[in-house]
């Protein structure tokens, strides 16, 4: 199948090589050879636009620009996929609500702390901290007063965290929230919805590479990860780093929660998988004194 665009160069297996290379050393995404029609397709728009007579050539401007530059932030604008929707999972939606945040507000409030941090790693177009900030709001009247909820979301897409900002969604996005979140925290707009303030108030947007292991502390210590379907999109090497930088971030006893599809991934020793309603749902970093690889099921 031929997915290039009409006037833009086409890439050729060496270039493809070199760009993939290029991609996973900035951010830890790994396109297979089966991609090279994908790349060839999104970026060849890109080139195009900007009058690239070939990929060598455009890669040869991207790498003299500097390190992070507009163009670099194209590419990762462009090549990263950014599906997401409000309520993702049922089940893990459900056991965030149920037993993730009232077990981290009790021991929170136990060990007299009053900030109970949140981190969406890869929020994409941000449905997934918004529909954790609605969660949080269903919560606080059982909450004690003076209880603090910090939910940051970050990505390397800036183009969808600026769709994040501005809140307005489609109706289809907003299709597996219940009916009562919607009506309490979204308002009609045009033929979706906008997000109301006070849940926007709540998630702070921040630009953030997690093949960066360096800077990852730098936000603090999280009670809740949240890093759905991101991974699976990186190379094993990759992935593994980010796993670990991810469970250093993690308060003792905090939640990590991944993809479905990612749960296969190999976890560090002291997580233990947590179920909920007999489902495998997330994963706990036990004290590390702890047994590891512990189930705990609810
Ligand atoms: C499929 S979306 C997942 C959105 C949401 N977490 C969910 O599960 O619905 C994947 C997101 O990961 C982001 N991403 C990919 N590589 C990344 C990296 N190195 N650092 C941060 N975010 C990354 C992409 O830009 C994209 O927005």
């Amino acid at each position: 199948m031929n997915l290039s665009i009409a006037g833009a160069p086409g890439l050729t297996d060496e270039e493809f090589r070199i760009l993939r290379d290029y991609i996973y050393h900035r951010c830890g995404m790994y396109f297979e050879d089966s991609k090279k029609f994908y790349l060839e397709h999104k970026l060849g728009r890109r080139l195009k636009e900007l009058g690239s007579r070939s990929f060598s050539q455009y890669f040869m401007d991207v790498q003299q620009s500097g390190s992070d530059t507009t163009e670099i932030q194209e590419i990762f604008n462009t090549v990263t996929t950014t599906e997401t929707s409000f309520y993702r999972n049922v089940p893990q939606m459900q056991a965030f609500r149920n037993l993730v945040l009232p077990g981290v507000v009790a021991e929170k409030f136990s060990s007299g702390s009053r900030t109970l941090k949140i981190w969406s790693a890869g929020c994409a177009t941000g449905e997934e901290p918004y529909t954790l900030a609605m969660l949080a709001l269903e919560g606080a009247s059982s909450f004690p007063a003076d209880l603090r909820i910090e939910i940051m979301a970050t990505d390397i897409n800036r183009s969808a965290m600026n769709t994040a900002e501005r809140g307005i969604y489609s109706a289809m996005s907003a299709q597996r929230l219940p009916d009562d979140l919607r009506d309490r925290y979204m308002t009609p707009h045009g033929d979706g919805f906008r997000v109301n303030r006070d849940v926007r108030n709540m998630v702070t947007y921040r630009f953030f590479n997690l093949a960066n292991g360096t800077r990852y502390l730098s936000f603090g210590k999280m009670d809740v990860v949240f890093c759905r379907n991101v991974l699976i999109y990186f190379a094993e090497a990759s992935r593994r780093k980010a796993l670990e930088d991810l469970s250093r971030v993690l308060n003792p006893n905090g939640f990590l929660f991944v993809g479905y599809s990612e749960n296969a991934l190999m976890m560090p020793s002291h997580f233990s998988l947590v179920h909920y309603n007999t489902r495998p749902v997330c994963y706990r970093a036990a004290s590390l004194k702890g047994n590891s690889h512990r189930k705990t099921r609810h």
